[in-house]
């Protein structure tokens, strides 16, 4: 009775240009490993639950990239949503639809645009998780040590004396600011959510019935529409009526029957150019390179151009030099955070 929902349908704009309105992010072989970041998320969950139990979540303009790069699935596994609502809305569709199939479905949700090096690791935890949610009326989370003061992730404090490998979770707050992130992590008490979720079909329905009530109540309605001809206009319908909220905000930080278990199965979150550098190779200099690319006293730089483009580069340190689709960005590393408004300014120049 084992699901995956993979959520894809963000649009990863921290990302850019490499990740774009048409071609986010999770649909790109970022690694260059042959496989796209959706597909190794896939991928991962063999052995876990039978591909049939696989469930994508994403809009209706990447259904067919879905469908293209995941051909095991069939049309039913792939959910569109007609506008982004953020993911409690897209877990909920996921969720409220997978209970119709099977009500006592336990299920993971995992993000699709993560990497995961310790795969084996993966799974050993994800069986723990499956194991807790299984009979327990309980929301599990997993926790990644970490390693800076980031205010891109939700941070998890737990109990240290609390059940083995389970762990209750005695606050959650997503995304703190800069002062707070500090003291989580000089605390020593918290860890970072990695943002994969598990649970059981009716705890996380009675969880949404708790603390995001309209938006049980839109979704509890499509009943006799989901697996029928009637479920698209049903969930155009529900997604006008959903208000725009995550799962962290709308029910991890108000939940108590949340749980973490502490992983390490080198876990990264490609969010951003900096968390690519982190995890690619270097060379001597320290830089990354992807691409036909001559340089000349640079260093700790992330170089990733067309192969049909030669770049030359001269005394750069500590930059990001990308482009992809006749979109080319140069932005110090450090200051990668503004990528986001030249994502929104770049929407006027077309
Ligand atoms: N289908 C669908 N619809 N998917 C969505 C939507 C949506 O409206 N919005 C986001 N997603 C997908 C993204 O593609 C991504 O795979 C996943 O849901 C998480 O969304 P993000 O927008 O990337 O969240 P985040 O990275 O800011 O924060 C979350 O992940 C962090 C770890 O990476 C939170 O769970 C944090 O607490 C966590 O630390
Ligand atoms: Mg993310």
């Amino acid at each position: 009775n084992t699901y995956v929902v993979i959520m894809a349908g963000g649009i990863g704009t921290r990302f850019w240009p490499f990740s774009r309105t048409t071609n986010p992010k999770q649909f790109h072989d970022v690694l260059g490993t042959g496989r796209t970041l959706l597909q190794q998320t896939a991928d991962r969950f063999a052995g876990i639950c039978p591909a049939e139990n696989i469930y994508v979540v994403t809009s209706e303009k990447y259904k067919d990239l879905c469908q293209q790069q995941l051909p095991q699935l069939s049309d039913e596994q792939v959910l569109c949503e007609p506008i982004g609502r953020n993911t409690a809305p897209c877990i909920a569709y996921a969720c409220y639809k997978i209970r119709e199939h099977n009500p006592d479905a336990n299920i993971v949700v995992a993000p699709a645009d993560h990497i995961i090096l310790k795969e084996d690791e993966f799974r050993r935890i994800i069986r723990i998780a499956l194991n807790a949610t299984q009979e327990r009326d309980i929301l599990v989370t997993l926790g990644i040590q970490p390693s800076r003061p980031d205010t891109g992730y939700g941070y998890i404090q737990y109990l240290p004396d609390s059940e083995g490998d389970l762990k209750k979770v005695k606050t959650f707050t997503e995304k703190p600011h800069l002062e707070l992130a500090k003291q989580f992590v000089d605390s020593g008490e918290f860890v970072w959510n990695a943002g994969i979720f598990v649970f059981n079909v009716n705890a996380i329905t009675r969880a949404f019935e708790a603390f995001l009530p309209d938006l049980a109540e839109v979704f509890e309605e499509g009943k006799p529409s989901y697996y029928s001809d009637l479920e698209m206009a049903f969930i155009s319908k529900a997604y006008s009526l959903c208000k725009n909220i995550s799962i962290d905000n709308g029910v991890m930080e108000r939940a108590d029957n949340v749980y973490v278990v502490l992983s390490d199965f080198g876990w990264s979150d490609l969010g951003t150019w900096k968390s690519l550098y982190e995890v690619s190779e270097k060379d001597s200099s320290e830089n990354v390179i992807d691409g036909n690319v001559m340089l000349y006293n640079t260093k700790n730089c992330i170089i990733k151009t067309p192969a049909n483009r030669l770049v030359a580069i001269n005394g750069l340190d500590g930059y990001i030099v990308a482009e992809y689709d006749n979109v080319l960005l140069i932005c110090r590393k450090e200051e990668e955070q503004k990528v986001k408004d030249f994502v929104a300014d770049a929407k006027d120049k077309g």
